[in-house]
């Protein structure tokens, strides 16, 4: 099942409908067995969707927070521009509350609360208008970040070389290309061929369902493997670089990314291979010194208990530890790719660059 590679990249995960004032999302938790557009409209609803998973990975995540929050808004009734601040800032905290280990979340959201303060005197259209347009900017500006952190990322590679990567950094996650899985798609745009292995990712298989799901339907040379064979793969030397996404960066490299990403990354270093982080500056938190200090989200049990299927796969009172994320030492990164250039060792000096 191939489909255009430029019907995968474009793909509209996230899309708000001006005319019909309606916010659309592709329920991710769905795919690969149903493609479906689902309307948020409450705050509720918009909670329930980051929850659950229908809208995931770090930078779709922040978008439809920040069209979530311009919805919200339209809703909002209180003339007084004080009391529409505190009702907005109630919703922005309901949402940056879903989920804790992506700073995409906290940073688009605080990206919209300074616009709504910065018009807060104007005319209720116009502040609204300012929303709009900054949800709009933060979407456009992840498109083009995308674009740049993928030609960074493919300058790391070779035609004929093995990539692994873990969990899905690509169109779904972002909003076009995607971060970790971009170059792969632009290898492909330019006849180049590079092998993607696919971490499955356990519990919620976002490489089966997904990662596979976007390369395969664009035509990249997809192999889904189980989290526990990425050690023969690395062995029998088909793999000449890890790309991994990630959800939150420290100011020392340190970053989180899905749960086994680490893993990936100890056993990278033990067969020689690079890692390369890829993500837009806005998952670098620069405000956090080190991986110690990034929140991890604890999941439900169930996910690892029942997985997809209907019936139970363990006793009903088994012990179980769900971290849907965890932190690689900085130690173990190669490269963190921006869309600004590739940062180095040192990180503490070369990610305080960015900022400068
Ligand atoms: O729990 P998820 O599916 O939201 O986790 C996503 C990841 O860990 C991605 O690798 C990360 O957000 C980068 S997306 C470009």
């Amino acid at each position: 099942m191939t489909t255009s590679l430029k019907a995968v990249t474009h793909a509209q995960n996230i899309r708000y409908d001006k005319a019909a004032e309606a916010l659309y999302i592709i329920d991710q938790s769905l795919l690969p067995n149903e493609e479906k557009e689902l309307r948020l409209r409450t705050a509720g609803e918009m909670v329930e969707a980051i929850q659950k998973l229908r809208v995931r990975g770090a930078p779709a995540i922040g978008i439809c927070a920040a069209y979530c929050l311009y919805v919200l808004a339209r809703t909002i009734e209180e003339p007084d521009p004080a009391a529409f601040q505190a009702r907005l800032r109630e919703y922005s905290a309901q949402l940056c509350a879903s989920r804790p280990t992506a700073v995409n979340l906290s940073w688009a959201l605080g990206e919209m609360e300074k616009t709504a303060a910065a018009h807060l005197s104007d005319p209720r259209p116009v502040l609204l208008e300012a929303l709009y347009q900054k949800a709009v900017d933060i979407h456009q500006d992840d498109i083009a970040k995308c674009r740049a952190i993928s030609e960074h990322g493919l300058s790391l590679l070779k035609e004929g070389d093995g990539v692994l990567t873990h969990c899905n950094a690509g169109p779904l996650a972002t909003s076009r290309y995607g971060t970790a899985q971009g170059p792969f798609f632009l290898a492909a745009e330019r006849g180049m061929n590079i092998r993607v292995f696919a971490d499955e990712t356990r519990p919620l298989l976002q490489g089966a369902r997904l990662t596979s799901y976007e390369l395969h339907r664009a035509g990249v040379d997809v192999t889904l493997i189980c989290d526990n064979m990425a050690s023969m793969v690395m062995k029998n030397g088909w793999v000449q670089a890890c790309f991994v996404g990630c959800d939150r960066i420290a100011a020392n490299g340190d970053t989180a990314n899905k749960i086994g990403t680490s893993g990936v990354a100890v056993l990278a270093k033990h067969y020689g291979i690079p890692v390369y982080v890829l993500g837009p500056t806005s998952t670098i938190d620069m405000d956090c010194p080190d991986g110690a200090h990034i929140p991890i989200e604890l999941r439900d049990p169930e996910e690892i208990k029942t997985l997809w299927y209907e019936k139970p796969m363990v006793l009903p009172g088994v012990k179980c530890y769900n971290p849907s994320f965890d932190v690689t030492d900085h130690s173990l990164i190669s490269g963190i790719v921006t869309e600004k250039g590739i940062c180095r060792a040192p990180y503490t000096e070369s990610l305080a660059a960015l900022f400068h």
